[in-house]
C-alpha cells in the first residue's frame, strides 16, 4: 500500500515540476501543420493549438525562409495563414515555412521551438526566356513578351492580395507574336503590384514582374555657353521615387553619366558646357530608388546635338608644308655648298705641315721644289745712256 501510494505522490511530483517547467520556459510548438493551394500564387498553411495552452494566450510567428534565413515575418492570432509562394522568389520546387508558438508578450514573450513546412508548387518550374513587362501608368496596362520557347505559354494574371475576392486569375487574352517573341497586353487596376503566372504544359512560372517603362524623352537646346537638356518625368505621381541617369558623348568620345534626383515639379533639367566644335550624343534612363516600387527603363534612343568640326585645315597645312619647305631648302643649300665650296671656302692649309716646314727650313737652303713658287717678272731694264755733259752744253738733249 506504502509503495504504491509513494508511486503515486512520486509520479504527480514528476508532472508538476513538467508542467512548471514548460510554463517557465518556452511554449511546446504548433502540431499538424499542412497546407493548401488556393491558386497558383496563394497557400493556405494551418495547424492545431498546442498542448497544454488556451485559444487566448497563444500567438503563432509565421516566417518565410529564403535560402536558410528569415525573409519575413508575421503573427496572427488564427490557426492559418495565407501566403503567397512564388517560383521566382523561392529558387526551388518549394517554399519553407517556419511556425512557431509565441506566449506573453513584451520582455516576458516566450516563443517555441519553430516547425517547419516545405511547400511543394503545383508544377515544376519552366524557364521562359527574356521576360519583359512594359508598363503605362496612363492606360493602366502592362506589356508582357518573352522569347519563344518549345512550348506555348499562357499569361494568367491578377493582383498580388491574399483576401477571397482577389484569389481568381484572369487569363491574359490580347496576345501577339513577333519575329522571335510572344506577348499579351492585360490590363489591371493593381498594375504596380501585380502577379502573373506563366503556365506551360510541364510546369510554371509565378512571380511579381520587374516594371519595365520608357526611357524618359530628352530635349536638347542651346544656351549661351551651355546645352540645356529637359525631360519630363514618367506618368507618375511618384516623381520623387525616379533617379535618372544621364550619360553622353562628346565628339565621339564617351564623357561621362550624371545622376539626378526626381525633384516635386515641373521638367527635370542639366546643363553641359557645350564645345561647338563637337558633336554631343545623349542618352538617358531612369530606375527607382530603394522604396519604391520596382520600376526601371533601359536606356533610350540616342539624342544629338551639333557636329563635329572638320579638324583645322590651316593647322595641317602649316604641319605638312612647313617641313617640306625647310628640308628643301637645306638640300638646295648643301648642294650650292658643294658645288662653290672652293669660292665659299678654299682649301685651309693644314697648320702641323706648315710648322714641319718651318722646322726643316731652318736648317737648309731654300731650294725652288715647285714651278708655282713665286718668281718674280723681269723688270724691263732701261738701257742707260752716259753723255758727257759739256759746262756749257743744253740740257735740252736729255729731258
Ligand atoms: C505591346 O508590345 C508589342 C511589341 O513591342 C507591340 O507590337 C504592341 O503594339 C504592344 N501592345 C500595346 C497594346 O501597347
Amino acid at each position: 500500500m506504502t509503495l504504491t501510494r509513494d508511486f503515486i505522490a512520486f509520479l504527480s511530483f514528476t508532472a508538476m515540476v513538467a508542467v512548471y517547467h514548460c510554463k517557465a520556459d518556452r511554449p511546446s510548438p504548433p502540431t499538424g501543420l499542412s497546407y493548401r493551394w488556393l491558386d497558383s500564387f496563394t497557400v493556405n498553411i494551418s495547424w492545431q493549438k498546442p498542448s497544454r495552452v488556451l485559444d487566448g494566450e497563444v500567438e503563432y510567428k509565421i516566417s518565410l525562409m529564403k535560402n536558410g534565413t528569415e525573409s519575413s515575418n508575421w503573427k496572427t492570432k488564427s490557426r492559418y495563414f495565407r501566403v503567397n509562394c512564388l517560383t521566382e522568389d523561392i529558387g526551388s520546387d518549394h517554399c519553407t515555412i517556419h511556425i512557431s508558438s509565441v506566449i506573453g508578450g513584451g520582455d516576458s514573450e516566450k516563443e517555441s521551438v519553430p516547425v517547419p513546412i516545405n511547400i511543394h508548387t503545383l508544377k515544376p518550374r519552366v524557364e521562359v526566356k527574356d521576360i519583359r513587362c512594359l508598363v503605362s501608368f496612363s492606360l493602366k496596362g502592362i506589356n508582357c513578351s518573352w522569347i519563344r520557347g518549345n512550348q506555348p505559354v499562357k499569361l494568367f494574371y491578377r493582383g498580388c492580395g491574399l483576401t477571397e475576392g482577389q484569389i481568381k486569375p484572369l487569363q491574359c487574352n490580347e496576345t501577339y507574336s513577333t519575329a522571335t517573341r510572344d506577348g499579351c497586353y492585360l490590363q489591371d487596376e493593381f498594375f504596380l503590384n501585380i502577379c502573373l503566372l506563366m503556365d506551360t504544359k510541364d510546369g510554371m512560372r509565378t512571380f511579381m514582374p520587374a516594371l519595365e517603362i520608357l526611357p524618359p524623352e530628352l530635349r536638347v537646346k542651346e544656351e549661351g555657353d551651355n546645352l540645356q537638356l529637359s525631360w519630363t518625368p514618367p506618368e507618375t505621381g511618384l516623381r520623387s521615387c525616379w533617379e535618372y541617369t544621364v550619360c553622353y558623348k562628346q565628339c565621339k568620345e564617351f564623357k561621362q553619366c550624371l545622376k539626378f534626383s526626381g525633384n516635386e515639379n515641373g521638367d527635370e533639367q542639366m546643363k553641359v558646357a557645350y564645345d561647338k566644335r563637337c558633336r554631343y550624343d545623349f542618352q538617358s534612363k531612369v530606375t527607382n530608388t530603394d522604396h519604391c516600387p520596382k520600376i526601371f527603363s533601359s536606356f533610350g534612343d540616342i539624342v544629338t546635338y551639333g557636329t563635329d568640326e572638320p579638324p583645322d585645315e590651316t593647322l595641317t597645312v602649316v604641319a605638312i608644308v612647313v617641313p617640306v619647305l625647310l628640308s628643301l631648302c637645306i638640300i638646295l643649300s648643301c648642294y650650292c655648298f658643294r658645288k662653290h665650296s672652293s669660292i665659299l671656302c678654299p682649301i685651309i692649309p693644314d697648320p702641323s705641315a706648315i710648322f714641319k716646314e718651318m722646322m726643316m727650313n731652318g736648317n737648309k737652303e731654300l731650294k725652288p721644289t715647285t714651278g708655282t713658287l713665286y718668281k718674280p717678272m723681269p723688270e724691263p731694264i732701261e738701257p742707260c745712256k752716259i753723255t758727257l755733259v759739256t759746262e756749257n752744253s743744253s740740257l735740252q738733249e736729255n729731258s
